[in-house]
């Protein structure tokens, strides 16, 4: 299996058929800017972007990773709060909106919240392709 999370591409030979997207960011890539609240789908604490090829363009939708199989997301990218900017060294605006606005309240929801925003964004990139994408 293989995907792309954030700018890298994973491949796996295996893995437990159980695991979930946010098992495996927060675990055996160490990305925890995604959170575990509710575990269920209700809180959004998880959220990341997945970004997958529909008819030659990219659809863009955020996604609870918590209830997200790791094998759902084969040939997707995936978009965590790490790769958001292409620059590590300044914030996404979507990110630095929440911060000019004092949006970001706890940081628990704080991922969640830019990546839902960053989505409703997503007509303007439709014609990006994989390979030229960065959000
Ligand atoms: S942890 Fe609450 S929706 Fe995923």
């Amino acid at each position: 299996m293989q995907f792309l999370l954030n700018q890298s591409p994973v491949t796996l030979d295996e893995f437990a058929p159980d695991t979930t997207l946010l098992e495996f960011l927060r675990t055996e890539r160490v990305q925890r800017g995604s959170k575990e609240g509710c575990a269920s789908g209700d809180c959004g604490a998880c959220t990341v972007v997945l970004a997958e090829a529909v008819n030659g363009q990219l659809r863009y939708r955020s996604i609870n990773s918590c209830i997200t199989y790791l094998g759902a997301v084969e040939n997707c990218q995936v978009i965590t709060v790490e790769g958001l900017s292409p620059n590590t060294s300044e914030l996404h605006p979507v990110q630095q909106a929440m911060v000019d606005q004092h949006g970001s309240q706890c940081g628990f929801w704080y991922t969640g919240l830019c990546h839902v925003t960053l989505c409703h964004d997503a007509p303007n990139r439709r014609k990006r392709t994989p390979k030229n994408y960065h959000p």
